[in-house]
């Protein structure tokens, strides 16, 4: 073992250095707290409070956060990074549910009703998530049960979705479906550039198909004939909507 001897001053001043970086670092915890949707009706105690009970975890691209089924015991709170929300056949087909991103939270639904976990979540890039045991969330939302109406709102926002996923698949063809998602992406997490909206997505063709109830063959025409009208742009895997006004045409 080696043993460094240190004067009591210079002891001190490494501990006043990380109590320094110890509270820096839980205040830019806290203020990144209050920037989530979910938690931005808390107060800066209940923010403190909340950071002591939130864990981190790592994830690579592709890597599986969890698969349908099973036993869900934590919510999870995008950090940084995008999760696919999706379900597969038994021939390995998928469906994607949601695409979710940063400050988006998902994993509730086993905690609330206390059931396996309804759709497997993958990150579709690196990705950081908070994520809070189930104990801590039921004590959250009885403590403060300003973020109930947050979750709720949220549940209604999935639950239109998925209501109108269902509809699209029975009423609308592959051009019109193609058309409709691609411009919720672009509202959803459109960048304006100077070329038209552009998806800030990690997105393969096969994840569109997978988005659309599609094959990517199918998808990678429809895309091409969309590109070759103009209305959208493809390139280095960019989808750029060009004319938004001429896509919106095609959805019914
Ligand atoms: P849970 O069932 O615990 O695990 C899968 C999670 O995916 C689920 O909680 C929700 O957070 C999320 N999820 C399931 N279905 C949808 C959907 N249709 N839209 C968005 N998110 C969903």
């Amino acid at each position: 073992m080696i043993s460094v001897y240190l004067p009591a001053k210079d002891w001190n001043r490494i501990l006043e250095r990380a109590t320094y970086s110890a509270i820096l670092t839980t205040m830019q915890e806290e203020s990144h707290l209050k920037q989530i949707p979910l938690f931005t009706s808390l107060t800066a105690e209940h923010l403190a409070d909340l950071a002591t009970k939130l864990g981190t975890r790592n994830y690579k691209a592709g890597e599986t956060i969890f698969h349908k089924d099973d036993p869900g015991s934590v919510l999870y709170v995008i950090k940084g990074g995008q999760v696919k929300i999706a379900t597969a056949s038994a021939e390995g087909d998928e469906v994607i549910l949601a695409i979710l991103t940063d400050g988006d939270f998902f994993g509730e639904l086993s905690l609330l009703d206390e059931s396996p976990r309804s759709a497997s979540a993958i990150a579709m890039a690196p990705t950081q998530a908070m994520v809070l045991q189930r104990k801590d969330f039921v004590d959250f939302l009885t403590r403060y049960p300003e973020i109930v109406g947050d979750i709720l709102a949220a549940l209604s926002r999935r639950l239109r979705g998925t209501d109108s996923l269902v509809e699209d698949v029975i009423f609308l063809d592959l051009p019109a479906r193609l058309a409709k998602r691609l411009l919720q992406l672009a509202n959803t997490h459109g960048i304006k550039t100077q070329e038209g909206l552009e998806i800030n997505l990690k997105l393969t063709q096969q994840d569109i198909a997978d988005l659309v109830g599609a094959t990517r063959v199918a998808v990678n025409k429809q895309l091409r004939l969309y590109q070759k009208m103009g209305v959208i742009n493809l390139s280095r895997n960019r989808i750029i909507i060009t004319r938004p006004e001429d896509l919106q045409r095609r959805v019914y």
